[in-house]
């Protein structure tokens, strides 16, 4: 048998038709979740892992498995991806890359006419960015047992529309859910964050993840004229907004490690000679240390009592995910660092700040990632970018990374 090899031009060369998928002019990609272009990118999906012989599958929430067959069909598989959808003004690369690099990974196994012991599956996790709708995660999640199949194709987005129906429109609806063994996971995925750059490190061996919790806010007010009410008594639903945004970020910056963000602030009626009488806000807090973010949760719930009193406003505050922080299998992660080694390439071990499809696996399965650098650290942004070099020899730590596992005992 060969040693199957990474072709980095064909990764760069397959990474750039996807990402014509979507395409935005500022060089980034908008494909939200169960959108038409999410389907566009679904079935050029399906079409290149039919051209590699692989056999397609879809589940009951949207999620999309490509099959290559093993010497033993009953063995637990070996699978690697991540998803297709993206930020409103994503990049070519968070997410796209680990589906990709799965692709070229089946490819190579081709090239190489190598057969493993285990079945090898490429899979594209549905709605990973949980920006259309929350939360993020949501195929993985359910894959794993942790939220259901009902509770996910209920969702609607902004305007009303249900998960479960826009599913069926893009046709990307299947059957069955959760229905196969895992005997390893990988997710190759660029590191969204400027550590490996700084290091000039070119593979991280992810350890974990760190946990995070979203809130969806609603304070409501009352709207009234601009210019004819006083300033006293004012039901001001933004002032309040504003002095939680402030709030929170002096909650994270108090907590060493602790990360928080309002990322959407929606204001009704939102016309300059209105006090604008509500507000839907998003909130999210994060730390690698569960007890710590669950302090900034604590601290959290108090700003908004005290606000709310405050101004004079009525609050309504859901918690749409909790995520807790998650390490890795051991035995997955030491094949990767030992991947990297074998490969003669930088690495160190890291912790991810951004949430994962892996770190829902990670629940019911062994799981481990690999990043790579992106320039600046710069990631749900359009200018999101990674060197050819660096995404193949991504992919070729995940090859090898694959081929032990698959030939495991
Ligand atoms: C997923 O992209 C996240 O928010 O970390
Ligand atoms: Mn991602
Ligand atoms: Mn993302």
């Amino acid at each position: 048998m060969r040693q199957p090899k990474i072709d980095a031009q064909r990764l760069w060369d397959t990474l750039m038709a996807l990402a014509a998928i979507g395409a935005t002019p500022g060089g980034g990609v908008c494909r939200l979740a169960l959108s038409d272009d999410d389907r566009r990118a679904r079935d050029q999906l399906v079409r290149w892992c039919e051209q590699a012989g692989c056999r397609i599958e879809t589940d009951a929430v949207g999620n999309l498995f490509a099959r290559r067959a093993g010497h033993d069909p009953r063995a637990a598989v070996v699978m690697s991806g991540s998803h297709l959808d993206t930020q409103p003004n994503g990049g070519r690369f968070d997410g796209a890359y680990g589906v990709i690099a799965a692709l070229e990974v089946l490819r190579a196994l081709d090239d190489a006419a190598v057969q493993t012991a285990r079945p090898f599956e490429l899979v594209v996790w549905s709605n990973e960015e949980g920006t259309r709708f929350a939360p993020a995660m949501m195929g993985s999640m359910a894959f794993a047992g942790l939220l259901g199949v009902d509770e996910v194709l209920a969702r609607t987005d902004a305007d009303g529309l249900r998960y479960g129906d826009e599913l069926a429109r893009i046709g990307g609806r299947g059957s069955g859910l959760g229905n196969r063994r895992i005997a390893a996971y990988f997710e190759a995925h660029i590191e969204q964050g400027p550590v490996l750059e700084r290091e000039r490190c070119t593979i991280g061996v992810v350890t974990g993840g760190q946990g995070q919790r979203w809130y969806d806010l609603r304070l409501t007010g009352q709207a009234a004229h601009a210019g004819s009410t006083p300033m006293a008594g004012r039901r001001d639903a933004l002032v309040g907004a504003a002095r939680l945004v402030d709030a929170l970020r002096r909650i994270a910056e108090a907590q060493p490690g602790g990360v928080a963000t309002v990322g959407e602030l929606h204001i009704a009626p939102n016309s300059r000679n209105v006090i604008p009488g509500e507000v839907r806000m998003t909130l999210e807090l994060r730390h690698p240390d569960d007890r710590l973010r669950d302090a900034m949760d604590a601290q959290l719930q108090r700003a908004v009592h005290e606000t709310t009193a405050a101004e004079g406003l009525q609050a309504e505050l859901k918690t749409v995910l909790v995520q807790p922080a998650t390490a890795f299998d051991p035995t997955l992660v030491a094949r990767v660092r030992a991947a990297a080694q074998a490969e003669g390439l930088t690495h160190r071990d890291i912790v991810s700040g951004a949430a994962h499809d892996a770190i829902a696996i990670a629940r019911v399965a062994p799981a481990a990632m690999i990043f790579v650098p992106c320039a600046g650290g710069i990631s749900h942004n359009e200018a999101e970018s990674a060197t050819p070099e660096d995404l193949a020899a991504g992919a070729q730590v995940l090859l090898r990374a694959v081929l032990g596992a698959c030939d495991d005992e």
